[in-house]
């Protein structure tokens, strides 16, 4: 155990008594208007920290205990008291009362009714600034790792399903337009990569952020002999923040989570984007079952997208959190002002959109079923091969590149003239491109063969995709 400040002087036991007046009533002698009352109120939102706060004050008791700041007495009764709100917030008897603002002094106006005057000794050497700092912190760090694991889940069922689809061909796009084949295991494994790494970015946002606030009080730290070594490491944390200004003042731990949140948002949109297109008549690759369609109250026929169409739009939710959340911090002097008591809703509701999303995605991913013929066609549409000719002519016939190019671009032009594809047009018609074309050309020109040609590291051909696969089943077991 550590013990930060041992020397400096014991300071008398705070007398925190909030008699009939708000907690912080002693200097005052009339009552809040009802309009401070209405806009200062946070407990409608930090209710959400209840279970922090409760930790937060449980470790923070143990510590002056232990430290010599509080009587045993004391301590126990506060650790009994904390234990019965527990059980209330448990049981959801726990009076939420707004003539106490917020979390904070809800848990210490209700453990004073249960314990009386002890209750006032749990403040010590403590500020609702650190006290609020650490319950958010921890709330945050939370979202974090719940988060991630919603992010592996999510993985899974892309892996689960791109598994029986590694060698299933599908047109690979670029600007929308047909570009070369690709197979649908391959595509829906680009994602797996694209979440891994969001989830990778809230591992790292965690990292940053584990680092107690607890005991920086107001801002300038505690004349009392706390122990912050103690409560950091009771609450998880790697250790105290080095700075108590820092420690109440900032909030880039939940910036960088909405950062995160937002980045991942972006991905999920993408995909819901593109099972929106898929699913479509025009495209035909895939259907989505009743499970995650809806109907139309006017016609018949229809079976929508809804719930992708909506995890595409929560990408604007979260970008909104993270703005708003910026824009509150953008200029503050340091360290706590109010207006960091708004940091709290973007952040509850970009991870509730989140979380929602990542499960209904993960969702529809199982449920999908892809339309292999469908894809098959299309794969082999739109001249998609014309790069695996234009290869075949620089590797068998020792052309330019850039030749090879052109005379490609020619026998597409070709083709579309006569109504047909690459691997329909007449050896005549290549020949008279360039005369030392021969048979061995059509090997090439198929999207099967072009799929399983591109065998380079991370390439589309089914072995390639399933090595993928195999790397992603054994980081995610
Ligand atoms: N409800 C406040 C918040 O969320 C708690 C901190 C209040 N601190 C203060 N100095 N008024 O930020």
């Amino acid at each position: 155990m550590t013990t930060d400040s041992s020397d400096a002087p014991k300071a008398p036991a705070a007398q925190n008594d909030p008699g009939g007046q708000a907690m912080w009533g002693g200097r005052f002698s009339d009552k809040p208007a009802e309009l401070m009352q209405a806009i200062n109120v946070s407990i409608g939102f930090d209710r959400r920290l209840a279970v922090q706060d409760l930790e937060g004050s449980r470790a923070h008791a143990a510590m002056l205990q232990k430290t010599g700041v509080i009587t045993s007495q004391d301590a126990e009764a506060i650790l009994n008291g904390l234990a019965d709100i527990g059980a209330e917030m448990a049981a959801g008897t726990f009076p939420f009362r707004e003539e106490f603002e917020d979390i904070h002094m809800n848990v210490e106006a209700r453990l004073r009714e249960l314990i009386g005057a002890a209750a006032g000794r749990l403040h010590t050497a403590r500020s609702r600034n650190d006290q609020v700092a650490l319950d958010f912190r921890m709330w945050v760090r939370d979202a974090c790792d719940r988060t991630g694991a919603q992010i592996r889940a999510l993985q899974k069922a892309l892996v689960a399903k791109a598994e029986p689809n590694a060698a299933a061909l599908m047109p690979g796009f670029t600007h929308l337009q047909p570009a070369q084949p690709v197979t649908f295991g391959h595509h829906l494994m680009a994602y797996v990569e694209m979440f891994g790494r969001d989830a990778s970015r809230f591992a790292d946002a965690r990292t940053r952020m584990n680092e107690s606030p607890l005991g920086a009080a107001a801002l300038a730290g505690s004349p009392f002999p706390i122990d912050r070594h103690m409560t950091a490491e009771a609450l998880g944390f790697d250790r105290p923040a080095a700075n108590s200004l820092d420690a109440v003042a900032d909030r880039d731990f939940a910036l960088e989570a909405l950062a995160a949140a937002t980045i991942t948002a972006i991905h999920l949109s993408r995909l819901a984007e593109e099972i929106v297109v898929w699913m479509t008549p025009q495209f035909g690759f895939i259907s989505l079952t009743d499970a995650f369609t809806t109907g139309s109250s006017i016609m018949p026929q229809k079976k929508n997208p809804d719930a992708a169409e909506l995890v595409r739009a929560k990408a604007g939710r979260m970008l909104g959190s993270f703005t708003q959340l910026a824009v509150v911090m953008k200029g503050l002097p340091l360290t706590y002002s109010k207006d960091m008591q708004e940091d709290k809703v973007p952040v509850f509701d970009a991870f509730d959109a989140l979380e929602l999303s990542l499960r209904a995605m993960a969702g529809m991913v199982a449920d999908l079923q892809p339309n292999i013929e469908n894809m098959a066609k299309a794969a082999g549409a739109g001249f998609s091969t014309a790069t695996d000719l234009a290869d075949w002519l620089v590797r068998e016939l020792g052309l330019p590149f850039r030749d090879a190019h052109h005379i490609t671009g020619a026998a597409v032009k070709r083709a579309e003239h006569l109504g047909t594809d690459l691997p329909g047009l007449p050896l005549a018609d290549l020949q008279a491109l360039e005369p030392r074309i021969g048979e061995g050309v059509y090997k090439v020109l198929t999207p099967q063969a072009s799929v399983a040609s591109r065998m380079s590291y991370g390439g589309t051909a089914p072995d390639q995709v399933r090595a993928q696969i195999q790397r992603w089943k054994e980081l995610l077991a």
